[in-house]
């Protein structure tokens, strides 16, 4: 926290947090990303870490600094960051996906760089398959004792369709929280602010929070404190 010594509201308590955008290679100098930065889930790390939490960072191809006193696992295709999640996630108390995890891999990986033909001016098409979804996973495998939070990055305008966009994401991944961020060209990935709506497990808004990335990822603490002392 800026001011003051942090309330340790999360002390004792083991979190694992993924970030970043993971990298699909199509051959040995390529790879279909995407925009994520990490400072999101970076940012949420650094949260846990203060709030006292033992923090397991999965870092996919972050394009900040990594932050101090996480145990840091890099990570850079969907399926290494699917393999470290779940090694990390036994007996965790808390895992957050703030990862941006890519839907699809080229179907192959081509061992030597991929040439043009010199014979021919046509297009190329590459075949892509689909990732496992991670959260999902972990949602629908049993998971007693750990909360499970998602993000759901949406280009929605509506602020109502936004919300039911989430809503549903939440209940298909049978994740516990689901953080709902309106991204766009300008807006989400590199920048220093964020906004989002938390929704809970009964599909009601948990939280609205906007501002820095730092006092949005303690906003969305605060909720997964508040469910964790609740449970059973
Ligand atoms: N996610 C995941 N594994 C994937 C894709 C997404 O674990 N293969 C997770 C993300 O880390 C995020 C949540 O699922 O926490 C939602 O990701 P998002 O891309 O918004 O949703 P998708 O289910 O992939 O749906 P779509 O991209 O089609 O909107
Ligand atoms: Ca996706």
């Amino acid at each position: 926290e800026a001011s003051g010594s942090p309330v340790l509201d999360l002390a004792g308590r083991r979190v694992v947090v993924t970030a970043g955008g993971t990298r699909e290679p199509l051959d040995p100098v390529r790879f279909l990303g995407n925009r994520s930065s990490g400072k999101q889930g970076v940012a949420i790390a650094e949260a846990a870490r203060e709030r006292g939490a033992s923090v397991t960072l999965i870092a996919a191809n972050l394009e900040v600094a990594d932050p101090a006193g996480c145990d840091l696992r890099t990570v850079s295709t969907a399926l290494e960051l699917r393999d470290a999640v779940r090694e990390a996630a036994v007996g965790a108390d808390v895992v957050v996906m703030a990862a941006a995890v890519a839907d699809y891999r080229p179907a192959t990986v081509s061992e030597a760089k991929i040439k043009k033909d010199p014979g021919s001016d046509e297009g190329l098409t590459l075949e892509l398959v689909r990732n496992p979804d991670i959260l999902a996973e972990l949602g629908h495998a049993a998971h007693d004792g750990t909360l499970l939070v998602g993000f759901a990055a949406e280009t929605e305008p509506d602020a109502g369709r936004l919300l039911e966009l989430g809503r549903a994401k939440r209940r298909a991944k049978n994740a516990d929280l689901l953080a709902v961020n309106r991204v766009g060209w300008a807006s989400g990935f590199a920048t220093d602010d964020n906004a989002v709506t938390v929704i809970d497990g009964d599909d009601t808004i948990a939280a609205e929070l906007h501002g820095t990335k730092s006092s949005v990822a303690h906003g969305i603490l605060n909720v997964v404190v508040s469910k964790l002392s609740s449970a059973p």
